[in-house]
């Protein structure tokens, strides 16, 4: 499984990076403003970091003025992934940029039709917003399976499931173990993915009984 980092902060896109972990970005207009930053600076710094796709929303609602912002951010960089929401309008542009080779992330995905209808119009992803669906008491991870499922089905759908809206290290797991093609994860979620009280209780025994030895591996 793919991981993209779900944010727009530099500093923490650098940090992640250097970890060999961070296979691209996702930014959406709340994580832009998080940052107080130029949408164009953000962007241009997050594509000189990241070479894997690095997705960028389009605020329009229409069609042609998606196309027409489009337009504008793929000229950032190469790798530039265009956002555009679930919407007739955003399957329309989909539709139109993919059949130009251009990079498609379709965005609030609550159902399993809706991610049918994406990938038909082509999409390159597919975003399930999954916490939020738990957050009304529903089962985010149920969708990813009937996301999963449906796509499977049809040898000639080629959409990547790109696990979004997640909150915890379990639903990083749970979409590895469904087969999630990607999983966008927040900085702090991504960070708590190595974490095991065993590991650092290993490693601190480890440690104290070399110290015993008196030994050096370097001299
Ligand atoms: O990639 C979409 C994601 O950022 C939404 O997450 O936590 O706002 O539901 P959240």
């Amino acid at each position: 499984m793919k991981f993209f980092v779900d944010t727009a902060d530099i500093k923490d896109i650098t940090d992640l990076a250097e970890t060999g972990m961070v296979d691209g970005v996702t930014t959406n207009p709340s994580l832009v403003a998080k940052t107080g930053a130029n949408f164009f600076d953000v962007l241009k710094d997050i594509c000189a970091i990241v070479s894997g796709p690095v997705s960028a929303e389009v605020t329009a609602t229409d069609s042609d003025g998606m196309l027409r912002e489009a337009d504008k951010l793929t000229a950032i960089a190469d790798n530039i992934t265009i956002k555009v929401p679930l919407t007739w309008d955003g399957l329309k542009t989909c539709k139109k940029l993919t059949s130009q080779d251009v990079m498609v992330n379709v965005t609030l995905c609550f159902s399993a039709n809706q991610a049918l209808l994406a990938a038909k119009a082509g999409a390159t992803f597919i975003s399930p917003f999954i916490g939020r669906l738990d957050d009304l008491a529903l089962d985010g991870m149920q969708l990813i399976q009937e996301i999963r499922q449906v796509y499977d089905n049809y040898d000639a759908i080629e959409t990547e499931i790109l696990v979004a809206s997640i909150r915890s290290a379990n639903h990083v797991k749970d979409s590895a173990l469904i087969g999630a093609d990607v999983a966008t994860i927040p900085p702090n979620v991504l960070r708590g993915l190595i974490n095991h009280a065993l590991t650092d209780k290993g490693l601190a025994a480890f440690l104290a009984d070399w110290e015993k030895t008196g030994q050096s591996i370097l001299s």
